[in-house]
């Protein structure tokens, strides 16, 4: 891949496609392709042909997917397996027919085993029953990661997959539907606003995740699409576990509130851990660059200049 490389970021308008994009951009790559959701549905599959016939992207990266939280999931299966399927099914197929260079596909770690032992190796995939609530959506995820695997057995494409921690950072979605850590900047901020004199923890703060700064995670698929061409499924993460009550605590401090936190253990507390083994990737020379303070207070930053808009 060089600077002069036709890249197709699928999913540019996310969390991680507009991370991806920032740094192609950064790094003085000329010749990206982006569309919107709405101006092609990469479900369709006859339009997103048309697509690979015009544009014949050499690179691709599918970050387009349907995300949601654990609720939306749980409201949504029949969207949550039918939409990533089909838009994966779609992009890597035509990857292949269009003579794509090489592929690099997102996976997630909710396709791991609920009961996986920890830190999560990539060996430990499909060892054993997945949490039932996001299941059509981490059955999607494996199929996206398999599907890579047998076009590179079958045809010899370079189609790779990676399994990246909790990511966040500047893009991501503060809605109803959020994630922890933007629900907590949320928190914080609306408590600050209104001067209110408590504000509440889900569950008893001791579960442990793992956050990932979402362009380190740009910078590692990079690096990966350089440097990487197996088969394999691989992990990326930063390696350290913060408990939700230390990430509270961070959050509150960036944002100077003075009240009380309080625990709502009426709340379950899902997995203690969920911790990604990264050592493959820390073998090949890869290491995230930004600690969470930094990573939190850079969120946090752009979180204010959207809500003052
Ligand atoms: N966020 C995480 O913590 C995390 C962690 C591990 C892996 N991942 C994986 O990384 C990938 C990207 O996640 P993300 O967090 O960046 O998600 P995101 O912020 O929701 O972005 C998804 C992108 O896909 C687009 N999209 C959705 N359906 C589409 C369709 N039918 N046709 C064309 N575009 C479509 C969305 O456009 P609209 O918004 O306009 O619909 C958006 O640009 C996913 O595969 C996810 O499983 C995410």
């Amino acid at each position: 891949m060089n600077k002069s490389s036709k890249i197709f970021i699928a999913g540019h308008t996310g969390l991680i496609g507009s991370a991806i994009i920032r740094k192609l951009r950064l790094m003085g790559y000329a010749r990206i392709i982006t569309r919107t959701h709405k101006s092609l549905d990469l479900k369709d599959r006859k339009r997103t042909e048309s697509f690979f016939s015009k544009e014949q992207p050499e690179y691709v990266i599918l970050a387009a997917a349907k995300v949601g939280s654990i609720q939306a999931n749980d409201t949504y299966p029949a969207e949550f397996i039918f939409e990533n399927l089909t838009i994966q099914n779609n992009v890597i197929d035509l990857s292949w027919k269009y003579r794509v260079k090489k592929l690099l596909y997102l996976g997630s770690s909710c396709a791991y085993p609920k009961k996986c032992s920890q830190p999560m190796k990539e060996e430990s995939l499909l060892t054993g029953s997945l949490e039932p609530t996001n299941e059509p959506y981490a059955i999607a995820k494996l199929a996206g990661i398999k599907m890579c695997q047998a076009y590179h057995r079958q045809y010899g494409a370079k189609f790779i997959s990676i399994i990246p921690a909790n990511v966040y950072g500047i893009n991501d979605h503060f809605d109803e539907n959020a994630h922890v850590l933007p629900t907590l900047i949320k928190r914080f901020h609306q408590a600050c606003l209104k001067n209110s004199r408590k504000v509440i923890l889900w569950g008893t703060g001791k579960p442990k995740r793992e956050f990932f700064y979402v362009d380190d995670l740009a910078d590692a698929c990079l690096f990966l699409l350089k440097k990487y061409n197996e088969p394999e499924v691989i992990n990326v993460g930063v390696g350290q576990e913060t408990s939700i009550l230390q990430l509270a605590q961070k959050i509150r401090k960036i944002s100077g509130y003075r009240g009380e936190l309080v625990y709502d253990t009426s709340r379950p507390d899902g997995n203690p851990r969920r911790l990604l083994n990264s050592s493959k990737v820390s073998a090949l020379g890869w290491k995230a660059q930004t600690s969470l303070d930094t990573g939190l207070q850079l969120t946090w930053n752009w979180f204010l200049k959207m809500a003052k808009k």
